[in-house]
């Protein structure tokens, strides 16, 4: 009997550091710092630093990091936000709490990330920001989002939720547009203890106002300049993430180590795996492979233990939330078909060899059947 590969396996990675997570929790405890503190601030610092960012202001979620990016670009109803309609939803949810509309254009399928040509077409008078995602770690063709925002004096949000120290041409994703949002969610490559995430920004007039916003709207307590919201990173995250940054190095060096052994194991089947632009060095967040027969080899590695998972089943604009933006099926192919396409297989640093050779076993077993 083969034993199972899990999809995920945080326990693994908690492990080794659980000494240094447990007395960063309990200094937390003894500071009673638990909003904010002196903890979110060193990690603001380290994880600017890490970005080769000027500005990191730690938030509850990467959600909340988004709908604030919006507000400092003064993006109001009516207005219209360019943005990929295969993501997590949040990257929507941004555009609709300010109250303006997500216009959704389609990936490129090589990169699963915003096709920059039909960025250009879908501009308008009401347009007042782009808001592109890294997917799965990869990053966007930013040097051509970048082009079409400067063209139209438009600002870039990059979503770079999953995609924590991936570089695009040699730069650390999150300082290449005006502001960037990062999440903490436990899953990722960089995760919490439970909810976080983070702004990041080079301009400190947008820092100064992301402070306030994500604390009630003020600078001086209890003295509110305008409506804010209760944004803060809890001090026991802080903790948390500060210790494991500094092992996010080596987490991501597991990461492409397993990505390159699945690029060897995989080569001879007929799945289409993921590969790095010639502009690009992927987090790799996920192993998204691709094939027409999604769903049967979906049930196979169900039924013989290989974690698995789809990112993502619907497209955002066929989303009943979203049914109101008046979008229809055939929209957008590539997304459509991508849907219906990908699965991640496992992906995390601490994945042996022989996890890695059992998910190609089952893999190659089911396109023999
Ligand atoms: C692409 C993307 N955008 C936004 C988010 C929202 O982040 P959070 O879950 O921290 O709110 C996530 C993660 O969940 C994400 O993957």
């Amino acid at each position: 009997m083969n034993a199972a590969v899990p999809y995920l396996d945080l326990a693994a990675q908690l492990r080794p550091i659980r000494a240094e997570v447990d007395a960063a929790i309990a200094r937390t405890l003894d500071n009673n710092s638990f909003c904010l503190g002196p903890d979110v601030a060193q990690f603001e610092k380290d994880f600017a630093r890490f970005c080769g960012a000027q500005h990191c202001l730690g938030m509850n979620s990467g959600t909340s990091a988004l709908h604030v990016a919006l507000l400092l670009l003064g993006v109001r109803p009516g207005d219209e936000v360019i943005t990929t309609p295969y993501t997590f939803v949040a990257t929507s949810w941004a555009i609709s709490y300010v109250g303006a509309k997500p216009v959704y254009v389609d990936i490129d399928a090589a990169t699963f990330n915003l096709d920059p040509a039909l960025v250009a077409r879908a501009i308008t008078p009401r347009t007042k920001a782009i808001l592109p995602v890294h997917l799965y770690g990869h990053p966007c063709d930013m040097d051509a989002l970048l082009a079409i925002a400067r063209k139209h004096n438009l600002p870039l949000v990059e979503d770079a939720c999953q995609a924590h120290g991936a570089k695009y041409k040699g730069r650390t994703v999150g300082t290449l547009g005006a502001i960037s949002a990062f999440s903490f969610y436990p899953a990722k490559n960089l995760g919490a203890a439970g909810e976080a995430g983070a702004l990041v920004t080079n301009d400190p007039a947008f820092a100064a106002r992301a402070k306030s916003l994500r604390e009630h709207g003020s600078t001086k307590r209890y003295h509110h300049d305008e409506v804010g919201f209760n944004y803060r990173m809890e001090g026991l995250q802080g903790a948390v993430l500060g210790v494991k940054l500094k092992h996010l190095a080596q987490w991501q060096a597991g990461r492409r180590r397993v990505a390159a052994r699945y690029a060897e194991l995989l080569a001879d089947t007929p799945l289409r795996l993921p590969q790095q632009a010639d502009y690009a060095e992927s987090a790799w967040h996920l192993y998204t492979v691709r094939h027409a027969r999604r769903d049967e080899l979906k049930k196979f590695l169900d039924e013989n233990g290989v974690g698995n998972a789809v990112h993502y089943p619907m497209p955002l604009h066929l989303q009943k939330c979203y049914a109101n933006l008046g979008y229809k099926p055939g929209d957008f192919p590539a997304a459509e078909r991508a849907s219906r396409e990908v699965l991640s297989l496992p992906m995390f640093a601490e994945l042996t060899d022989a996890q890695l050779e059992r998910v190609a076993a089952v893999v190659k077993d089911f396109f023999r059947k």
